[in-house]
């Protein structure tokens, strides 16, 4: 029998984040504001705690993570590494299928590793309240987690959509103590405004990002702040300890990735998977690295490489990245956490450099390959991570066509025992394709033409 779960000791956790900014051979654009200057520390500060924004700008490769942040990851840390055997039997391949299991955490996905830090750092510069948008509800529930452990206040703009597809979401923020309301709403200038352009709108990340920092700002007590699930480096930052946990892991076996492959949002989970690897691939290694996402929400497969906004309504600095626009409001697929129009700075760079491969599934092949996961391996994806699932099932098919034993790695990024909506729409058939036509894209990136361009800069080593 093949040993199917490869585990990790409490005293072996990680006890620095890694940050790639140290070593990415081009150095990140540096975020705008409405001036087209670089944007000072000082500027962030209504938005975010001083200690977060240190950790946002800083060009450390190895950040220290606090001891009592490790006791509250603990609770589910460190994650297991696990092998898909039976997924590898059912597809007769040569290839060996490791998956790094972020479904553990108790909201059931890798976003409360971020969550729970930020929280604390939040806490310690006298903040009481955070708010926050979610997309799929993930986020929200990972944040009212944290919130509710740390003794924070918490308030969650929750993107229309999934507020409706996904009601337990709601429930499990409320059990944890947060307020979550839909988004757009009545209760900012942000969410007013949309609300009479676009009544029925089913929402959007951007516009829930405008409402959560709006509130964040305008809150008299000076006393909140808002905090972000993706995207910014500090984010991205948090969650290496899920690829520096499989680094030892596969380490411990005497396995080296050939492939490592995760889905992207706003691009934190794959950050935080394949980081840690990409500084290997940097260093010479021959690694294969795949941030995938939905052919409905192309950011880093067709949209171009910009200076844009974060939200919809413009308040956040410019930054670096690819993106659809940030007027886009995506089809209402049901990978609720993939329909950013943005992508994290640091992937976008990666991107640009030549070091990552981004690929887009249809959600049609992506809840395929979830059904075909849960029929060999027993688990329920989340309709994001089965967007990861789709691009581990081709490669394992293209390892079998060419006879190679590749080792494949990827990011088992949630659970989908809230999701079951998506899957009753998925077998009864309700559920289509979308791919969004290069007219709608061109009408998004109009937006765009008088905001600074943002110069690609590479190595040319890859
Ligand atoms: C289960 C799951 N996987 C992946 C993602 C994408 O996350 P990221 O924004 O970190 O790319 C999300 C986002 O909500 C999610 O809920």
């Amino acid at each position: 029998m093949e040993k199917v779960k490869i585990l990790l000791d409490e005293s072996d956790i990680p006890r620095q984040w890694y940050n790639l900014a140290a070593d990415l051979p081009t150095p990140l654009l540096p975020p705008l504001g409405p001036d087209g200057n670089p944007v000072s520390p000082d500027m962030l500060a209504p938005v975010f705690p001083m200690n977060l924004i240190e950790q946002e700008v800083s060009a450390e490769r190895w950040i220290d993570i606090p001891e009592e942040i490790l006791n509250i990851l603990y609770r589910w840390r460190p994650a297991p590494l696990r092998r898909a055997v039976y997924l590898e039997q059912h597809l007769d391949t040569p290839a060996r299928i490791y998956f790094k299991d972020e479904s553990m955490s108790p909201p059931g996905s890798h976003k409360p590793n971020t969550a729970v830090a930020q929280a604390w750092y939040n806490k310690q510069f006298g903040i009481e309240k955070l708010t926050t948008e979610t997309g799929a509800g993930q986020w929200g529930s990972a944040l009212a987690f944290a919130c509710q452990l740390i003794g924070l206040e918490c308030k969650v703009f929750m993107v229309r959509i999934s507020f409706d597809q996904k009601p337990f979401r709601k429930v499990m923020m409320q059990v944890w103590g947060a307020n979550c309301i839909a988004s757009p709403s009545s209760e900012t200038n942000a969410g007013r405004k949309v609300l009479e352009e676009m009544p029925d709108t089913p929402g959007s990340l951007g516009i829930a990002i405008s409402e959560a920092i709006e509130a964040a700002v305008t809150d008299p007590t000076g006393k909140t702040r808002y905090s972000l699930g993706s995207v910014l480096n500090h984010v991205l930052l948090h969650q290496t300890i899920i690829g520096l946990e499989a680094k030892k892991q596969l380490k411990k076996i005497g396995e080296k990735p050939d492939i490592i492959i995760g889905c992207a949002g706003g691009g934190s989970n794959f950050a935080g998977l394949s980081f840690p690897f990409v500084a290997d691939k940097i260093n010479g290694a021959d690694i294969t690295i795949i941030p995938v996402e939905p052919t409905a929400c192309p950011t880093m497969t067709r949209a171009p490489f910009v200076y844009d906004f974060g939200d919809t309504a413009c308040t956040t600095p410019l930054l670096a990245m690819h993106s659809l626009g940030h007027a886009f409001v995506p089809p209402p697929i049901h990978a609720g956490g993939l329909r950013y129009h943005g992508m994290a700075p640091l992937v976008c760079q990666a991107i640009v450099e030549g070091l990552l491969e981004p690929r887009s599934y249809h959600q049609l092949e992506s809840y395929n390959a979830a059904i075909t996961w849960a029929r060999t391996e027993g688990f329920i994806a989340a309709p994001e991570t089965s967007q990861a699932l789709a691009a581990v099932i081709d490669e394992a098919k293209k390892a079998k066509e060419e006879g190679k034993e590749k080792v494949i790695l990827f990011n088992y990024s949630g659970h989908g025992l809230m999701d079951l909506s998506g899957y009753d729409a998925f077998l009864s058939g309700k559920l289509v394709d979308y791919e969004l036509p290069d007219k709608e894209l061109q009408k998004y990136l109009k937006d765009l033409e008088n905001l600074p361009k943002a110069e690609m800069r590479k190595s040319g080593k890859w």
